[in-house]
């Protein structure tokens, strides 16, 4: 340690920078955004959703802004049981739920997480199919509900061009999933053949979402202001409530739709080229998917952890940190997990946990070191923080400006391991939205379970809109008749 360091440790918060120290700030300055910075990234996404949302430029539009034909949010007469499935992060989860009319409650009778094994997820879409349809089998055969053809919600959460609700062709993968045979077909059609492969049992309707949407649909039967979804887990993205009128892709002028912002892909055209630092290039260059969702990759959980690590082997390289060792561990990609970032950033027990992470990792810490790598971990997990609060920024000013209004409450529904397990993030996120869209008061509600309970609210929401319709055709021809 050099004696520079000691007076640092000695002096605790008040100490004199190292030269060490400097260093390590030099390498984090490229992911400190200004304020001025993320308003200028908010407004470059609020001109991609244009894109997005256009009739002739969505072709080539990176933020795709789809649409999902979820056309009302709850209004609490829903009402019935339903099968959930909810595909997407690193397990598959089939659900049992109940919508209660009487308790405004939306109940998980019983749920079972399958694990996707590696092969499988990036084998055959048949083999991935199959593999679904037999854990539904298996779930439906313990719960004594073979018998019974209950509606099935299907969150299924990767980019969709939804025709219909029940009808959903897949555009691409995205995180880690890679299946052959899936992108470009219809994945209700595919699990629809699957479970007609297993032979034993039927499903009632299906209604395909994205978890986007089903968080929003979730949080919406409790706050029925809910009219955005946002997710900051596995991946990253966000839907809201969008007039129909600027749909340009669906008939239909009046109302309003649900958008699947797809924000993850932006950047995917070259737009946030001037914010991606080294590390970024680095993370995208080796994902299975280089050049998609530049965003997310900036973002979500599935990199942020590799992010630390690549900056972490070279400081060490550069002989900042570690005294220049890098260990063979650290060398390996996917080795810090991005849970360590929380991890390292817990008050209270963050300093024992920085002590027992690097010791496993294979390094040899100073105390310098420990500062060092908190305050990586912080300026990459701030970061991400910032950037969602740029995008949640766009997507909140949107609102007010379409319904013409100096102020807009609502309501954000969130779900996602980054979100709700980092200890600082989502106090962070939330300052820098209220400083990006101060005309927007966001009460943010936390989902539970919300994926896979909304896909079963956007099911009965759905079987209540057909309902309603065929008392008003009923009527209708009352009146006829009566005419
Ligand atoms: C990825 C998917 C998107 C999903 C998000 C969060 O960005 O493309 O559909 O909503 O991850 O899971």
């Amino acid at each position: 340690m050099s004696t520079d360091v000691q007076r640092n440790v000695q002096n605790g918060k008040n100490h004199r920078m190292s030269k060490d120290e400097t260093e390590v700030k030099r390498f984090l300055e490229p992911f400190r955004l200004s304020q001025k910075t993320l308003q200028d990234i908010s407004s470059r996404l609020t001109q991609d959703m244009i894109k997005g949302l256009g009739r002739h430029s969505h072709h080539k539009a990176p933020v795709k802004m789809l649409p999902t034909f979820v056309r009302a949010t709850p209004d609490g007469t829903e009402k019935g049981d339903f099968l959930a499935l909810d595909l997407g992060g690193t397990n598959f989860r089939v659900l049992h739920v109940r919508v209660n009319e009487d308790e405004k409650s939306v109940l998980k009778m019983d749920s079972e997480i399958c694990a996707i094994p590696q092969e499988i997820m990036t084998g055959t879409g048949e083999q991935l199919f199959d593999h679904i349809a037999a854990c539904l089998g298996t779930f439906l055969e313990k719960q004594g509900l073979k018998e019974q053809v209950l509606p099935l919600g299907f969150t299924f959460s990767f980019p969709c061009e939804q025709k219909e609700i029940d009808k959903s062709i897949l555009i691409r993968w995205t995180k880690g999933f890679n299946c052959s045979g899936v992108e470009g077909r219809d994945v209700v059609q595919l699990l629809k053949e699957a479970v007609r492969r297993q032979g034993d049992y039927e499903i009632g309707t299906v209604a395909m979402v994205n978890d986007t949407v089903g968080t929003m649909m979730s949080c919406g039967y409790r706050d029925q202001s809910c009219e955005i979804g946002m997710i900051i887990g596995t991946g990253t993205n966000a839907c809201y409530m969008e007039e129909m009128c600027n749909v340009k892709r669906v008939e239909g002028e009046g109302g309003r739709m649900c958008i699947n912002t797809e924000w993850g892909g932006f950047g995917d055209d070259g737009s946030l080229r001037d914010i991606q630092t080294q590390f970024d290039l680095e993370v995208d260059r080796s994902s299975i998917n280089p050049g998609v969702h530049i965003f997310e990759k900036m973002i979500s959980g599935m990199y942020l952890g590799e992010i630390v690590r690549l900056l972490l082997v070279k400081m060490t390289e550069d002989k900042i940190l570690f005294s220049g060792k890098v260990s063979e561990k650290l060398r390996t990609s996917g080795a810090f997990l991005t849970k360590f970032i929380s991890e390292i950033e817990q008050e209270g027990s963050g300093e024992e946990n920085t002590k027992r992470i690097l010791s496993d990792l294979g390094l040899q810490w100073s105390t310098a070191d420990l500062r060092a790598v908190h305050l990586i971990c912080d300026t990459v997990s701030s970061r991400s923080a910032q950037l969602c609060a740029a995008a949640l920024a766009a997507v909140a000013n949107r609102i007010c400006t379409n319904r013409g209004l100096d102020h807009l409450d609502t309501t954000v529904g969130v779900d996602g391991t980054v979100f709700k397990k980092h200890p600082t993030f989502s106090a962070e996120l939330r300052s820098m939205v209220h400083k990006l869209a101060p005309k927007c008061t966001l009460k943010f509600i936390v989902s539970e379970d919300g994926s896979g309970k909304g896909a079963a609210m956007v099911t009965a929401v759905a079987q209540r809109i057909a309902a309603q319709s065929h008392l008003i055709d009923d009527s209708d021809e009352d009146e006829l008749e009566e005419n």
